[in-house]
């Protein structure tokens, strides 16, 4: 009796409490998958460098007409936004990121019509328009340069301004010992106004003095401006060198320690950069530009405006850029990993230590971001190897979090050849013809292969800016699209897949290095399809057990969805998991369904 009681009440507590229990944790979960991601969270970016995508009018040099007439390729291929490098006035010292007007097109780009019709177009397409944003610097030749060398009234302090210090010989020497980007001191003298002023980046790009609230108001009209004109957003130039630290109370900067990382006392790395990058001050003012995209937001309605920031900065600076619990800041600080970890080779090992180094140090809640390449380093195939290219397309596209490609990653293109004499980068122009390759950064720059005629579809002229590179008549879109296998049907495939699986977009994910050559990933989503990514990134071939080394509750076989150019297998066909053959640079994406 007794016992039958205590059952009695046993279950009843049990209904009481667990069942609506889990019923309730079941609603919560699906309502947390239900959840619609916004735009950016889920994303293909893709990185313009208008001058070398199309030209339209065969000078040689891309511009807006040429961009827009192959928005229809970005939809294409499945990009949700494309951000443009500079297009603003410019004496293009550093092509187009030392601007003179911020408010205006570059005429050999176009004019702000042109601007005007690529928005327009853009938004038939459902396509998003990216600006950059450059707030670091301006060009020297912009008017609020000019005015601060004049000391005019309102910009006088536009600028970092700042008295020689003189040696013992009475001899003229630069506030401190700070190096600029290009090699060399960061203070250029001004005979003029009779100070330096301070320079990150070439002579011809001084700094913003961003401790001048007047400055910090101009450069936040500058996004409004571009705002209201329609673009979805910006990626910000060069932000970790915004702010550096104050001279001491005698008007005194501090010089940095060396590096111990070159003897080139040149170089940039041969100094520490403790006092010229990664500044508390910096983090606040990404803050504050997201409140001045949410704001317009707010006013004007329509989808969210992006902030991305270009930043190789170490994570405990970079994971500051996300904002934090009580201030929201950038929404995708650029995730570089893929590419400053990989600088020496890629392996399985190298590859799980960069994901890693950014998904275990992101604060919980916030998008990852994986790039592949942009126009300040070598081209993705030339870094990898173009073996790997699709295995690398594919890791992107299939870890949780945007993707970010860099124009013509999606067809494999390599470096260019650029000769010292063709040379245009004043990162290799300010060196010599011996050392010139290790700074350069034309080749990454070369015009794009759209096809096999003259100029790889590129442009008209008889001369473009860069030269285009040798293998564009294997190496173009034209030709890909036609071939039955080719990188960019493999780009193609991935985007698809990542627009149509949830299981990409909101699952759960797990990966690991199952020795130095094979990475896997598993994405998994509770009623939706698992895949699993798998590629041998090394240099020799492999043979591996995926159910016992990796995860044991695998099925047996799974279904090949994509498998990279040279692949011998099918996709379509089913793998058994137990026994997967990957040769050197083999990827494979492989789902349940
Ligand atoms: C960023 C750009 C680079 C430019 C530099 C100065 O790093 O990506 O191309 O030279 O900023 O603006
Ligand atoms: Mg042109």
């Amino acid at each position: 009796m007794f016992s039958q009681l205590r059952r009695y009440i046993l279950t009843t507590l049990l209904l009481i409490f667990c069942l609506p229990r889990s019923h309730w944790a079941c609603t919560l979960n699906s309502g947390a998958q239900e959840k619609q991601k916004d735009w950016w969270q889920t994303g293909q970016f893709y990185q313009i460098y208008p001058r070398s995508f199309m030209d339209s009018d065969g000078d040689g040099i891309g511009d807006l007409k040429g961009v827009t007439s192959k928005l229809e390729y970005l939809k294409d291929i499945g990009v949700t936004a494309a951000w443009l490098s500079p297009i603003f006035t410019s004496p293009m010292v550093d092509f187009g990121y030392d601007i003179s007007d911020f408010y205006d097109i570059q005429p050999e780009y176009g004019t702000m019509d042109d601007f005007r019709e690529l928005i327009a177009r853009a938004k038939e397409l459902d396509l998003k328009i990216i600006l950059d944003f450059v707030p670091n610097h301006s060009s020297n030749e912009s008017e609020w340069f000019k005015k601060s060398v004049a000391r005019e009234r309102g910009y006088e302090d536009y600028y970092v301004w700042v008295d020689a210090r003189y040696d013992e010989n009475g001899n003229r020497i630069p506030p401190s010992n700070w190096l600029q980007a290009f090699r060399g001191s960061a203070w250029e003298w001004n005979e003029q106004r009779q100070q330096y002023y301070l320079h990150q980046f070439t002579v011809q790009q001084p700094d913003l003095n961003y401790r001048n609230p007047a400055v910090v108001n101009q450069m936040k009209r500058i996004l409004r401006y571009w705002l209201e004109q329609g673009v979805a957003g910006f990626r910000c130039d060069a932000v970790p060198v915004l702010f550096e630290v104050l001279p001491d109370e005698n008007g005194i900067y501090p010089d940095e320690e060396k590096s111990g990382l070159t003897n080139d006392p040149d170089d940039r790395s041969y100094l520490k950069l403790d006092l010229i990058e990664n500044q508390p001050e910096t983090i606040d003012m990404i803050y504050q530009w997201r409140q001045v995209m949410d704001d317009h937001q707010r006013i004007y309605g329509g989808d969210t405006r992006v902030l991305l920031i270009e930043t190789y900065a170490p994570a405990w600076y970079t994971m500051q850029m996300y904002g934090n619990s009580t201030t929201e800041g950038a929404h995708l600080p650029f995730n570089f990993n893929l590419i400053t970890e990989l600088e020496n080779g890629v392996s399985a090992t190298k590859v799980l230590k960069a994901v890693d180094d950014w998904l275990l140090n992101m604060p919980a809640g916030r998008t990852a971001n994986w790039v592949m390449g942009n126009h300040d380093r070598g081209r993705a195939a030339t870094r990898f190897g173009p073996e790997r290219v699709d295995a690398m397309n594919m890791l992107v596209m299939i870890l949780p979090g945007a993707s970010v490609t860099y124009q013509g990653d999606e067809i494999g293109m390599t470096d260019g050849d650029v000769s010292w004499e063709e040379s245009k980068d004043p990162a290799a122009c300010n060196t010599n013809s011996s050392i010139y390759q290790k700074y350069s950064r034309d080749p990454e720059r070369t015009p794009f292969q759209w096809n096999t005629e003259k100029n790889a579809g590129f442009s008209t002229a008889t001369q473009t800016w860069l030269p285009v590179a040798d293998n564009y008549e294997t190496v173009n879109v034209e030709v890909e699209l036609a071939a039955d296998r080719s990188h960019i049907k493999v780009y193609k495939s991935l985007v698809e897949l990542r627009d149509s699986s949830k299981t990409l977009q909101y699952g759960d994910w797990k990966y690991k290095a199952l020795n130095e050559n094979i990475f896997v990933v598993k994405r998994y989503l509770s009623g939706s399809e698992t895949i699993i990514y798998i590629s041998n990134l090394g240099d020799s071939a492999e043979t591996i057990d995926l159910t016992t080394n990796f995860d044991t509750t695998l099925p047996e076989t799974m279904n090949i969805k994509i498998s990279s150019v040279d692949s011998k297998k099918t996709e379509g066909s089913t793998l058994q998991l137990n026994n997967i053959s990957l040769e050197v640079g083999e990827g494979l994406v492989l789902s349940t369904a």
